[in-house]
C-alpha cells in the first residue's frame, strides 16, 4: 500500500485517484473546484464516465479514498503527488502551464517529507525539468527531496476505468531511475509493459502517440473525400487496408474529424513547439487542416442538399465528440452547428450525455429530450455522434417526422441503402458515386 495525493480530479486525476485506490492504496484527491470536492464528498460525480461513481462509492466506503479542496491536508504523508491538471491550449495554441505552475508550487509549499512528484498531465517537452525548478524556487532555500517523474496518461474518455487497469503500456520518465522504479511499483500489479525513459522522451511519447492517432484519421479523411470524388467507398478501403497487419484497423474511421480535449490541443502544442525550436512541422500542419476542412465539408454537403441553408431547421444528433463521454470539448458537432447557424439555419439537437455541458456553447438551440424531437419538423438530420442508441433508431417514423428527409451520416453508422430504399437522400462520408450505387 502506498500513500498517494492526485492533484486535479478532472477525466484524468479522478480516475487515477479512484484506480490507485481500488488497487489498495490510500488515496487522497484535491481540487481547487470546491464545488466538485463538496459533490463528491456526496458520490456526486463531476464527469460522466461509465463505471466510474460505483467505483469510487466503493473504495470511499472502503476508507483508502477522500476528497479535499486543502493541499496541506491533502499532501500530509504522501510519498507522491500525481498532477493531473489541465493544460488547455493558449493563445498561440501553445500548452498553457499556469495550472501546473499553481500545482507545483502549491506542493512546495505544503510538504517537508520526501515525494515524488509525478506529471500525469498532458505537458511540453522540458515541462518537466521547469516543474522541479518551479518547486526549488518556491522552497527559495528549504530544501525538499523531492524528484520529478513523467508518466503520460492515455487512458481513453468512455473507458477510461478499462484502460487505466489494462494499459497496453505505462511510460514513465526520470532523471532518477530509482524514483521511477518507485512509481512503476504503484503499476506492478497490472502486470503490463512500463517503459522507463529519460523525462523529455516521456513527454514526447505522449505527443507523438495522440498525434499519430490524429494523422491517421485526417489521412483516412483525405481519402474519405477521393472517394467521394471517384467513386470508391472508404469504408473498405479501411478494411482494405486494416488487413495488412503492418497498417492495423485502429483511428481508420471516415468522418467529422477529430476532436476533444486531447488530439486538437495536443497536436496544436506539438506544432508550437516544434516551430519554437526551429523544425518545420509540416504534416502535424497539414493534419489540423484537413481536420478543420472536414467539418466545413459536411456543411457544404448540406447546403448543396438543400440549396442553401438559410432558415432551414437541421436536427443534430450527438454532441459529446464521441459516445460514452459528456465531454464536449472541440466536438466536430459544436463547430458544424456554429457553421450552420452561420449561414442562418435553425438547430435542434440531442444527446443522451453532453446537453448540459453543451448549452453554454450553443445557446440558440433547441433542446430536445429524444431523437425523435431533434427530428420533428426538420429539413436535415446530421448525425454528429456514433452513441448505441442511434444505431437502431426508427427509421419509418423518422422519416414521417421530418419535413424534408435528407440525411448526413457523418459517422456513417447506418445502412445508406436501406435508408434510400425508404426514400431518404442519405450522404455518408467517402461513399463515392459507385459505392453510392451500390448502397
Ligand atoms: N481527458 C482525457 O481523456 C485525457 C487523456 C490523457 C491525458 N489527458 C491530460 O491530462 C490532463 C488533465 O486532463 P483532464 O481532461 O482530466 O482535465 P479536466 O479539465 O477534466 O480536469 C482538470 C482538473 O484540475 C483542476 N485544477 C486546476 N488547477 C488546479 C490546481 N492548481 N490544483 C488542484 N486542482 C486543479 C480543475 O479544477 C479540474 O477539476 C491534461 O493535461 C490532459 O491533456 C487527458
Amino acid at each position: 500500500m502506498s500513500n498517494i495525493c492526485v492533484i486535479g480530479t478532472g477525466y484524468v486525476g479522478l480516475v487515477t485517484g479512484v484506480c490507485f485506490a481500488d488497487l489498495g492504496n490510500r488515496v487522497v484527491c484535491l481540487d481547487v473546484d470546491q464545488k466538485r470536492i463538496e459533490g463528491l464528498k456526496k458520490n456526486v460525480m463531476p464527469i460522466y464516465e461509465p463505471g466510474l461513481e460505483q467505483l469510487t462509492i466503493q473504495n470511499v466506503k472502503a476508507g483508502r479514498l477522500t476528497f479535499t479542496t486543502d493541499y496541506h491536508e491533502a499532501l500530509a504523508g504522501m510519498e507522491f503527488a500525481f498532477i493531473a491538471v489541465g493544460t488547455p491550449s493558449g493563445v498561440e495554441g501553445e500548452a498553457d502551464l499556469q495550472f501546473i505552475r499553481a500545482a507545483a508550487e502549491s506542493i512546495a509549499e505544503n510538504i517537508n517529507t520526501p515525494v515524488v512528484v509525478v506529471n500525469k498531465s498532458t505537458v511540453p517537452v522540458g515541462t518537466g525539468d521547469w516543474v522541479a525548478d518551479v518547486i526549488r524556487k518556491k522552497r527559495a532555500g528549504k530544501p525538499l527531496d523531492f524528484k520529478v517523474v513523467s508518466n503520460p496518461e492515455f487512458l481513453r474518455e468512455g473507458s477510461a476505468i478499462n484502460d487505466f487497469m489494462s494499459p497496453d503500456r505505462v511510460v514513465l520518465g526520470s532523471l532518477d531511475k530509482e524514483a521511477a522504479q518507485q512509481v512503476a511499483r504503484l503499476y506492478a500489479s497490472l502486470r503490463c509493459p512500463i517503459l522507463i525513459t529519460d523525462l523529455r522522451t516521456a513527454e514526447m511519447i505522449k505527443y507523438a502517440s495522440n498525434a499519430f492517432l490524429a494523422t491517421r484519421i485526417s489521412f483516412i479523411n483525405e481519402i474519405a473525400n477521393m472517394c467521394e470524388e471517384m467513386g470508391a467507398d472508404v469504408r473498405e478501403v479501411a478494411q482494405g487496408m486494416g488487413m495488412d497487419k503492418r497498417i492495423g484497423h485502429a483511428f481508420l474511421d471516415a468522418g467529422l474529424g477529430w476532436g476533444g480535449s486531447c488530439f486538437p490541443k495536443d497536436v496544436k502544442a506539438l506544432e508550437h513547439m516544434a516551430v519554437l525550436n526551429g523544425t518545420h512541422p509540416q504534416l502535424l500542419q497539414a493534419v489540423m487542416e484537413i481536420n478543420r476542412n472536414q467539418r466545413r465539408r459536411a456543411v457544404l454537403k448540406l447546403r448543396k442538399a438543400l440549396g442553401g441553408l438559410n432558415e432551414k431547421v437541421i436536427g443534430v444528433l450527438g454532441l459529446s465528440f464521441k459516445p460514452n463521454t459528456d465531454d464536449v470539448r472541440d466536438a466536430p458537432a459544436l463547430e458544424v452547428i456554429r457553421l450552420l447557424e452561420n449561414e442562418g439555419a435553425f438547430v435542434k439537437v440531442y444527446d443522451p450525455q453532453a446537453m448540459e455541458v453543451a448549452a453554454p456553447y450553443i445557446k440558440k438551440a433547441v433542446f430536445c429530450d429524444d431523437p425523435y424531437c431533434a427530428v420533428t419538423d426538420v429539413d436535415a438530420l446530421v448525425l454528429a455522434t456514433e452513441w448505441n442508441e442511434f444505431k437502431q433508431l426508427d427509421f419509418s417514423r423518422v422519416r414521417s417526422l421530418m419535413r424534408t428527409p435528407v440525411i448526413l451520416d457523418g459517422r456513417n453508422l447506418w445502412d445508406g441503402e436501406a435508408l434510400r430504399a425508404m426514400g431518404f437522400t442519405y450522404f455518408g462520408v467517402g461513399r463515392g458515386v459507385t459505392a453510392v450505387a451500390r448502397d
